[in-house]
């Protein structure tokens, strides 16, 4: 489906940059069909050696003739950017904006009448092809446009599509989420470290049982008790580290730490609607 389209990437950072190498390394977009743009002329060289893609500063020169047009830039850039685009896009294009809690109706409301829009909230393990990306769309946004914003994720990883009013637990859980589950990695490995292991061992057996672990509950589609109770012997040693981990409230901790991320994504939307206003 992606075959000979043409992307442009309207802020090649963390995210952008994440999306293309996925892209890249799954052969879906070639390197000469997508053009990137940045906000600082010394960011360009970054992304030309990383990615060999054409880059640029100007946002309405790279989205001309494109078939694809994604937005990544940060969401207090997102009103100036579609100001800027509003007068160039075209409904042959499909906007993909992936910035955390702007709306399908905010870009909407900035570009002409019926444009088709697709919201994505991808996250950064798109790199390696192993991302998650909740979608929805806009009410310009038809089958066609459905099915092409989901080819373009699924070369990077998973996709579902949500109503937009989840989008926001979303962004906190699966695009925040590899932050929490980093920490958990790194705390698991300063424990090895603490038992005597070596930290490149310790980290090695943290990570890979974190992908084991992941593995197992999509591949077999058990519940995660029913796993977490195949590896808790009676009377064994897991159990003593369940008690830990629960009068340690690890529970508690991680549902509060993703409702509380969801609450700020929707606070972003307000300040940058405040923003506007004034
Ligand atoms: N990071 C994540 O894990 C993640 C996950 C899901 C969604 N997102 C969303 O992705 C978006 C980008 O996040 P990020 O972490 O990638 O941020 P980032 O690393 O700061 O990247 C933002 C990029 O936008 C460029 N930029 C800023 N203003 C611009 C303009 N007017 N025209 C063209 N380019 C412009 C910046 O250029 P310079 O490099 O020159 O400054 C930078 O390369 C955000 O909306 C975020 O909500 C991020």
């Amino acid at each position: 489906m992606l075959k000979n389209k043409k992307l442009a990437v309207i802020g090649v950072g963390k995210l952008g940059e994440a999306l293309i190498s996925g892209l890249l390394k799954k052969g879906a977009v070639s390197a000469a069909d997508i053009c990137g743009t940045v906000c600082h002329e010394s960011s360009i060289a970054r992304v030309k050696e990383r990615l060999s893609i054409e880059v640029m500063l100007d946002n309405q020169k790279a989205v001309k003739g494109k078939d694809v047009v994604l937005l990544a830039v940060k969401p207090q850039n997102m009103d100036s950017v579609l100001k800027e685009l509003s007068t160039v896009v075209t409904k042959d294009q499909l906007i993909i904006s992936v910035a955390a809690s702007v709306t399908t109706g905010f870009v909407e409301e900035r570009l002409p009448k019926g444009i088709p829009v697709v919201r994505a909230m991808p996250n950064t393990p798109s790199v390696m092809n192993a991302g998650m990306a909740g979608l929805c769309t806009g009410s310009g946004a038809g089958d066609e446009h459905k099915q092409m914003a989901e080819a373009i994720f699924k070369c990077v990883g998973e996709t579902v599509f949500v109503d937009e009013s989840l989008m926001d637990g979303v962004t906190a859980l699966s695009a925040s989420g590899p932050a929490y589950l980093y920490v958990v990695i790194e705390s698991l490995a300063e424990a090895g470290v603490k038992l005597g292991i070596p930290r490149e061992v310790s980290t090695l057996l943290a990570a890979q049982t974190m992908l084991g672990s992941a593995k197992m509950i999509l591949d077999s589609k058990a519940h995660p008790a029913l796993l977490k109770d195949m590896v808790t012997t009676p009377a064994g040693c897991t159990i003593d580290g369940l008690m830990e981990l629960e009068e340690g409230k690890l529970r508690v901790t991680l549902i509060k730490a993703v409702v509380k991320a969801a609450e700020r994504a929707r606070e972003l939307v307000n300040t940058q609607n405040s923003k506007n206003k004034s």
